[in-house]
């Protein structure tokens, strides 16, 4: 039997914006297209697959920090919590919480991927028939405005998961953050996931895997961008390309043109030289010290912060290989 949530949310995250968004990434020198656009049906399938790779660490380290600490992270979350995770996608890691920590009375998924997120919200829904689940689809890159108004001696935490803080311009990820913040508001909390920096081999592989799904992945925001606004990208003509940049701290996510060829988008041509790239996603990787200083300047303490040092290799440099997780929970 499919359970079907009683409350969704709709903020028709994708009207209108879409084709402005491809037409200004296209006319900047630099051509670029935001990263959410990588998340429709396939691609949020194709993301899937990325967690599943042996190079791909960040799924695997965060699972094990969620698992190894659930007793902890219990404790921090306290009592009657109203959990809203921010692009939930299929809400794997949400269920290691939500399976061992009985005070959370509600979940709130957010994600742009409209099917995914009613997949996702109608199998928890299953296996927690008694859980409040109340998805939203809405752009989370932008204000989300939700009236969760907690019952007094309840709060809300937020879980950010997965390191996708990483996927933002520094000066966002503060704008991200502080948005959080409010939402959240007094005596509420965040529970997020960052990527710690670490040998330039390891994170460049897991951006490069042998099996071409990253390289999937990356092109699919072309087939999706044709879905939706009839353009003629031909993935065939496009390279992927993942590069570790040292001295902004972040993995630089390209689609290279393999000729010289032209885009018309809405009556309007795009020219590519042959090697011409378009830059589709950062992936920051921080220090603890630096994301520490993010999380402040969004207004938050760090109150608590778990890394994983199971792999021996990852280990031989203290706290610099790892992935965290911090909890905050604000007094006042
Ligand atoms: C969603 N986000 C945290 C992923 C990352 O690692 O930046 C997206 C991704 N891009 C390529 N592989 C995974």
């Amino acid at each position: 039997m499919i359970l079907l949530p009683t409350l969704y949310l709709d903020l028709h995250p994708d009207t209108n914006t879409l084709l402005s968004d491809v037409v200004d990434g296209l006319s900047q020198d630099q051509k670029t297209l935001p990263s959410k656009y990588f998340y429709d049906k396939r691609g949020s399938a194709l993301f899937d697959l990325i967690c599943e790779l042996d190079e791909y660490y960040p799924t695997r380290s965060e699972l094990s920090i969620l698992g190894d600490n659930i007793d902890e992270i219990q404790h921090f979350l306290g009592e009657s919590v109203i959990l809203v995770e921010y692009g939930s996608g299929s809400s794997t890691k949400t269920r290691l919480l939500l399976d061992a920590i009985p005070q959370i009375d509600a979940y709130v998924p957010i994600d742009i991927s409209r099917e995914h997120l009613l997949d996702a919200a109608s199998n928890i829904l299953a296996i927690h028939p008694e859980m409040k689940v109340l998805p939203v689809c809405a752009d989370y890159s932008q204000t989300v405005h939700l009236d969760l108004s907690p019952d007094p001696g309840s709060h809300i935490t937020a879980f950010f998961p997965g390191s996708t803080i990483g996927n933002f311009k520094t000066a966002s990820a503060i704008e991200f953050l502080k948005r959080v913040h409010t939402l959240v508001g007094v005596g509420g909390g965040l529970l997020i996931g960052v990527d710690l920096e670490k040998d330039k081999g390891v994170i460049e592989s897991a951006y490069n895997d042998l099996n071409g799904v990253t390289a999937e992945f990356n092109k699919n925001i072309l087939l999706h961008i044709n879905d939706r606004i009839g353009s003629a990208f031909d993935l065939d003509t496009f390279e992927h390309r993942a590069i570790y940049n040292f001295q902004n701290h972040r993995i630089e996510m390209f689609l290279e043109s393999t000729v010289e060829q032209v885009i018309t988008i809405n009556g309007s041509d795009y020219s590519f030289d042959q090697g011409e790239t378009i830059l589709t996603e950062y992936s920051h990787k921080y220090t603890l010290n630096g994301f520490e200083d993010l999380a402040t300047k969004a207004g938050f303490t760090v109150d608590k912060v778990w890394t994983d040092c199971r792999l021996p290799f990852f280990c031989s440099i203290p706290n610099s290989q790892l992935i965290e997780l911090l909890v905050d929970l604000i007094g006042s």
